[in-house]
């Protein structure tokens, strides 16, 4: 049977979409394939609400998020973590040998403002990296705010990781002066994992031609070089099965309306909240909770796994907490394209087996 997933990632695909990823090969290197890329990017460009270039990349999140941090480093990079992944960012910086400091909070706390105007006014950062959506602790930062700093700092390379938000959630790019705007495809935008989407701005491509080793194949700027002058053809081989079905969702995005497939997840949130709310404890600071999914404080001891078996039995899946949070917390995501309806059903369940 197949289980219904609540989980942050794979999340649930349509059947069409799904039939998508079978349609018959094309060529890379012709003009459908570039049709399909250009498109592709256009109806990005409007999710996004950016007129930068769009990078698409054949890998996950983390392959973008990487290439960002190694190619656009000059100086030294600024990482504020308020989880697991912001955390991830710095290991990619040390491991590609990129000079990088990290700001952590307590998880289920968000990044304030302030300290990364602190942190930037020292002069030593030449890029930094936020996290829109931190799905270790369901935590949504507050991205307007910053912003507001980011506005004193235009020398500043701004990376926005918004791999669990992109598509469940308004994020204006370029209002909110971001420079590399990362998702992948299998959480809020319904696909199959394998394939990350990026913006790429035009201060972000001057920064990269200055910096010297920047990676091959996940180096952006290459990247775009390619896309010039190819007209929207990639260097390798890409994943054009994605594309198929990348395309078509897109579609199915934008006939949905933004705003309404924003609502309905606002929707879904409000469900699981006040569920959480009710029967145990929100984990992430209540003025910036996630859009897309929630973190529980498991603070009645439950059994997780054993919940999600007997969940499992009758046809669905949650999370349990991420790493160091693993049974201390557990995780409901609502995105990409659930329902109010689906939401209700699972909670229902729960209620069910645990009462
Ligand atoms: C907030 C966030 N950033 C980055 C990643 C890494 O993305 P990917 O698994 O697509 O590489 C994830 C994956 O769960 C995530 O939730």
């Amino acid at each position: 049977m197949h289980k219904k997933l609540f989980i942050p990632g794979p999340t649930e695909v349509k059947a069409d979409v799904l039939e998508k990823m079978a349609t018959p090969m094309i060529g890379h290197r012709g003009k459908e394939a570039t049709e399909l890329q250009r498109n592709i990017s256009d109806k990005i460009r409007t999710l996004f609400h950016t007129d930068e270039a769009i990078l698409l990349s054949t890998s996950s999140g983390s392959g973008l998020m990487e290439g960002a941090v190694r190619s656009c480093t000059m100086k030294r990079a600024a990482v504020f973590s308020v989880g697991a992944f912001g955390t991830r960012w710095y290991e990619m910086a040390q491991a590609n040998n990129v000079p990088a400091d990290l700001f952590e909070v307590e998880w289920g706390s968000a990044t304030g403002p302030e300290k990364v105007d602190e942190v930037l006014s020292t002069g030593q950062y030449d890029l930094i990296t936020i996290t829109h959506n931190e799905t270790s602790s369901g935590l949504m930062n507050p991205v307007e705010e910053i912003a507001g700093v980011m506005a004193k700092y235009p020398k500043v390379i701004y990376c926005l990781d918004t791999v669990s938000s992109m598509g469940g959630t308004k994020i204006e790019v370029d209002k909110l002066g971001v420079d590399i705007c990362i998702t992948s495809t299998q959480k809020a935008l319904g696909l199959p994992p394998g394939m990350a989407i990026c913006s790429f701005s035009r201060k972000a491509i001057e920064r990269a031609k200055e910096v010297p080793y920047r990676g091959y194949y996940l180096d952006l700027l290459s990247l775009y070089d390619y896309i010039q002058k190819k007209d929207y053809q990639y260097p390798s081989t890409p994943s054009l099965s994605h594309m198929f079905a990348l395309d078509y969702q897109l579609d199915r995005i934008l006939e949905e309306g933004m705003d309404k497939r924003f609502q309905r997840h606002n929707e879904m949130a409000d469900e699981v909240r006040n569920w959480a709310r009710r029967n145990f404890a929100l984990f992430a600071d209540e003025r910036y909770l996630s859009n897309t999914l929630t973190t529980i404080s498991n603070n009645k001891g439950i059994d997780v796994g054993a919940l999600n078996k007997e969940l499992g039995a009758r046809g669905y899946q949650i999370s349990n907490g991420y790493g160091k949070m693993k049974d201390k917390t557990f995780r409901i995501a609502h995105m990409g394209d659930c329902t109010v309806e689906e939401i209700k059903e699972l909670l229902a369940n729960i209620d069910d087996i645990l009462k």
